[in-house]
């Protein structure tokens, strides 16, 4: 959406902010053990508290409030009583909600616990990448570039990029234009960030795979034989630096 008023500012402020305090909290609540459909309980909870409706549920009908993805799995996880959390587990939990008529969207990838596995270094690259990406974000910029600029710096880490999952324009629904803003250079991509308008950005860094690939279960995605992770922030563009709105969340602690 482009913001159009003060009006629509503050409805995606209140919503990004309910949708930021809830990934944090629910990143804080997993524990090993847990099943991943305690931890989506826990967020339905926080965001029915604010009176917030789940994004995916209302727009997709996914069976979840929130998406959780374990491991290989990359997003669009389905929280389940069968699937328990483990320390050292690679943890996506992706939030997004609508208030009042405002959407917005928040992602983050992390380690439960002791890092057993090794996985904080791909973490730590995908946020470091997400926040450069942002800061190169303002109107006029080429769409394009910013997803060169995600491909050269996951490269320069040792990683690839998935190439068939995306950020997008957000605000009015989940998923608005722009509808692909990829994590590679797409050179047929001319379109440009306008300012005051409102967009997710996403990082999908993984350590191999370059596509994502349907699990069967009709949501989930997975990155075979590799480990992948995302981070997203909802944003305004401006003709400065962009506006995190999402900001409430540990991820730029
Ligand atoms: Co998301
Ligand atoms: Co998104």
């Amino acid at each position: 959406m482009s913001l159009k008023s003060e009006e629509d500012l503050t409805g995606m402020q209140q919503i990004s902010q309910i949708v930021g305090s809830t990934l944090k909290r629910m990143q804080q609540y997993a524990r090993p053990g847990m099943s991943t459909l305690e931890l989506d309980q826990y967020g339905r909870q926080l965001l029915e508290e604010h009176g917030a409706r789940s994004a995916p549920k209302l727009t997709y009908n996914f069976p979840g409030w929130t998406c959780i993805s374990l491991n290989e799995e990359v997003c669009h996880g389905i929280p389940s009583a069968r699937r328990f959390l483990q320390e050292g587990d690679l943890i996506n939990i992706d939030v997004s909600a609508e208030l009042n008529g405002y959407w917005s969207d928040n992602g983050g990838s992390f380690v439960l616990g002791q890092d057993i596995h090794q996985h904080s270094g791909l973490v730590e690259a995908s946020k470091r990448i997400l926040a450069k990406a942002i800061s190169h974000i303002r109107g006029g910029v080429q769409i394009a570039e910013i997803g060169r600029l995600i491909e050269t710096e996951a490269r320069r880490s040792g990683y690839r990029v998935i190439k068939n999952l995306a950020g997008h324009g957000i605000g009015r629904s989940l998923h608005e234009e722009p509808h692909e803003i990829l994590c590679y250079y797409d050179r047929s991509n001319k379109t440009r960030f306008r300012t005051n308008s409102v967009v997710a950005i996403e990082t999908f860094i993984s350590t191999k795979a370059t596509y994502a690939q349907e699990k069967g279960d009709g949501w989930t995605l997975v990155a075979r034989d590799s480990f992948a992770v995302q981070h997203e922030q909802t944003i305004v563009v401006t003709n400065k630096q962009p506006i995190i709105l999402t900001a409430a969340n540990q991820l730029w602690n």
